[in-house]
């Protein structure tokens, strides 16, 4: 009793003692921040006054090594140029031994200014992960950012400084093979994911040896490419990119990515990798970016395709002026830079920003102190495909898993199964599950079939169809030993260099003979479940009307055999959830749910937004998936905000009203009812993962403030007006229970103030 008593006199004194620690904790650690960031200053100039014209054109010189990831370019005698200290940076190059051996020839330089190892890391290392489409379809940002950690743990510890990721472009259009690599259609999602992939790269420490720099890409608008086809023209206005495609370059960049990467396209008819108005009045003025910024693969060398540079000197000229900082592998900084400044065509000042960003992050990451210290063979030994790094695969690829269907409740198999008929030769390929864009090994990764053969079960396997030529191969013994089991698991889907760049494809239905063989799998009466396997939305309406389940499983990576059988058998309940709608027919595309509200509304009756031929609907919504257990939604309120910036709080309760234990995505889709400019039907603008056992209810709170409701005029200006709002909380884009909101004020805020 005493001693509450005490506590309770004590406690405002304890308060305060302790406010002030942690005043000084807080204060002494942004002290010591500015000072690191005063000697990281103090550092660079004195450097810089040591380097000639040459030396500093040569920092922002990249030139690929072992092999290309573009179109082969002329490096010349490069180990020279790097002995030389020409050459800032190369990618490709990977190893602790092989970056060591580079490395030593950056030391022989005059001013032994350290070399940047860059690499694209796309979704895991050597343990390789699910791709990041299908990582987004976890909803789960946590995993996401463990994804990210585990890949910079890797790679760091094979000498690699620097990812080129990760992709944010938002995509609508399928057809377009690198929607494989981000995180889908929505830029409000794409924003979250965008920024923890930077934490998992970056980590809070860049010197930190298990940290490595992350790149934002492709800046800007990648992602629409007329017609879907790769390296074409976007055709994009200042308003449009704003609402739709901005958010995820901004969010990365607002979680201190430290590079960012211009795009091969066009942008207001000006090339990304020369526009000014992108890389310097938008990302770096109006952003506050202080990295550096990198061209893509070529691409200054490209503004000379684009007839918006008659020569290298040129593009050169218009790279540094718009803001590019680095040069990939064409040669154009390198052969005219130095002259240009010469010549004075070039301000010195603009070289000069230019070397400082590169040289600050090489400061960051430890380099000056140590040049190899990310080069450590014993490291990467005991880090590169360790347990752990495969535990983390497998924990992100269950979540990634989407069910589609599950009719009869085939899914999870029961444990009377005993013979379980596993059909085509994707499910045995673990080049095809590692995927494209992967560094990973392909002897540790787990197929399907490695997997089900540890399972207690007879496996009768066959390859279904030719992996080369779609073929149906020998159908009788197929549908025989179909006819014998207890259950039929039927992997279909593209194969996994299908997807990725330069994967344009302009038919994105899964091949009809595979299509055919899931029909008369499921004619056979033996319960099916075809497990879906692709790096894009496909269409797939055969296969998946005939089937009693459907599982997307993307392309999982190293632990994709493991995770698709943990599925499987229930042992993880899949919680996934399509972060891209899945088209019904080619003609929808693109096809996405946050379209505009138009004069003659979507529908399918006359008058209306519509095609003759076919339903506006998709095949799968976004925000769509299943569990194998049942969420319902009830008492969705509108409540009160704080009064300061949280204007309204949304409230929606969700019970587990199944028998299992399960995760559910809570989606909040907003809709602006009347506004200045054309809205779109609904925004996505909250999600909330949770896990609910069975029976269990949980309230789940969304605080609603500007971030929600506003939108960006052409001009870069967040409005937010005053009116009616409808906000929709659900499990996916089209099923959810509605409430609406009046906002009384408005307020204008200029893009710079945000
Ligand atoms: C891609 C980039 C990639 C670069 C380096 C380009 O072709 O567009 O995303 O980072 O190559 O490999």
């Amino acid at each position: 009793m005493v001693t509450r008593y005490a506590l309770t006199l004590l406690r405002p004194l304890l308060m305060a003692a302790s406010a002030v620690f942690f005043m000084t904790v807080f204060q002494s650690c942004a002290s010591s921040q500015d000072d690191e960031e005063r000697r990281m200053d103090r550092f660079v100039s004195s450097l810089m006054k040591k380097m000639t014209i040459e030396e500093k054109v040569g920092q922002l010189v990249q030139i690929p090594a072992n092999f290309t990831t573009g179109p082969e370019v002329e490096t010349g005698d490069y180990k020279k140029a790097i002995a030389e200290g020409y050459v800032g940076s190369m990618l490709n190059v990977e190893g602790a031994a092989e970056t060591r051996k580079y490395q030593e020839l950056a030391m022989q330089s005059r001013l032994k200014i350290p070399l940047l190892f860059g690499k694209d890391v796309i979704h895991g290392y050597r343990t390789g992960f699910p791709v990041p489409i299908g990582e987004a379809a976890s909803f789960d940002l946590e995993a996401i950012e463990r994804s990210a950690r585990c890949a910079a743990r890797e790679a760091a510890a094979s000498g690699i400084h620097w990812t080129f990721a990760p992709m944010v472009d938002v995509g609508w259009d399928s057809r377009w093979g690198r929607v494989m690599e981000g995180a889908g259609e929505d830029p409000y999602y794409g924003a979250a994911v965008a920024r923890a992939r930077v934490r998992g790269f970056q980590g809070d420490d860049l010197s930190d040896t298990l940290t490595i720099l992350s790149c934002v890409k492709h800046f800007a608008a990648y992602g629409a490419p007329i017609a879907g086809k790769e390296y074409n023209s976007v055709d994009m206005s200042m308003g449009q990119f704003a609402n739709f495609y901005m958010l995820p370059y901004k969010a990365g960049i607002e979680a201190g990515a430290a590079t960012v990467m211009s795009a091969f396209n066009d942008f207001c008819s000006v090339p990304c990798t020369v526009n000014r108005q992108l890389l310097r009045d938008i990302l770096k003025d109006d952003w506050g970016f202080d990295g550096f910024v990198v061209s893509d693969y070529n691409s200054l060398g490209e503004v000379i395709n684009h007839r918006c540079a008659a020569d290298g000197r040129e593009a050169a000229r218009k790279g540094i002026e718009a803001g590019l900082d680095m040069e990939m592998s064409t040669d154009c900084y390198s052969s005219h830079l130095a002259g240009l400044v010469r010549e004075k065509e070039v301000p010195m000042k603009l070289l000069d920003d230019a070397v400082r960003r590169i040289l600050e992050q090489k400061y960051r990451l430890g380099l000056f102190e140590d040049p190899f210290r990310y080069s450590s063979e014993a490291r990467e030994k005991s880090i590169v495909s360790s347990a752990e790094s495969h535990a983390d695969a497998l924990y992100v690829s269950e979540r990634s898993v989407v069910l589609l269907k599950n009719e009869g409740n085939i899914l999870p198999l029961s444990p009377d199964v005993k013979t379980v008929a596993l059909v085509g030769g994707l499910s045995k390929s673990a080049h095809d599950m590692c995927a494209k864009w992967s560094c990973a090994d392909e002897r540790l990764a787990v197929t399907l079939y490695d997997a089900m053969m540890r399972r207690d079960v007879e496996v009768l396997y066959n390859e279904g169809y030719n992996l080369d030529t779609d073929e149906i191969l020998d159908m009788e013994k197929t549908l025989a030993d179909v006819r014998k089991a207890d259950v039929a698991v039927v992997a279909i889907g593209e194969r996994g260099e299908y997807s990725g760049e330069m994967r344009s494809r302009g038919d994105i239905e899964i091949a009809r003979e595979q299509q055919e063989l899931v029909q008369a799998i499921a004619a056979t009466g033996t319960p099916t479940v075809v497990l879906l396997m692709c790096g894009r939305p496909v269409i797939f309406n055969e296969a998946r009307q005939a089937a009693g389940s459907v599982l997307c499983t993307w392309w999982l990576g190293s632990e994709a055999g493991n995770a698709i059988c943990n599925v499987l058998w229930g042992d993880y309940n899949p919680s996934g959830k399509l972060p891209a709608t899945f088209p019904l027919h080619h003609g929808q595309i693109p096809i996405y749910y946050q379209y505009k509200s138009t004069g003659r509304p979507a529908s399918n009756g006359w008058w209306h937004s519509r095609y003759m031929d076919i339903p506006n609907e998709p095949a799968y919504p976004f925000g769509y998936g299943l569990s194998y257990t049942e969420f319902s939604y009830s008492d969705l309120q509108v409540l009160p905000g704080d009064g300061k910036d949280v204007h309204a709080r949304v409230s929606v309760k969700v019970a587990n009203t199944g028998s299992r234990s399960g995760e559910e995505v809570v989606q909040l889709y907003v809709r602006d009812e009347v506004a200045a400019i054309t809205r779109p039907v609904k925004e996505l603008k909250g999600f909330r993962k949770i896990a609910l056992d069975p029976g269990e209810t949980a309230e789940v709170v969304f605080d609603i403030t500007d971030a929600q409701l506003g939108f960006w005029t052409e001009s870069l200006e967040y409005v937010v007006e005053p009116g009616d709002f409808t906000f929709m909380a659900g499990t996916d884009s089209e099923h959810f229970l509605s409430g609406g909101f009046t906002l009384e004020e408005s307020l204008h805020l200029k893009m710079k103030e945000r």
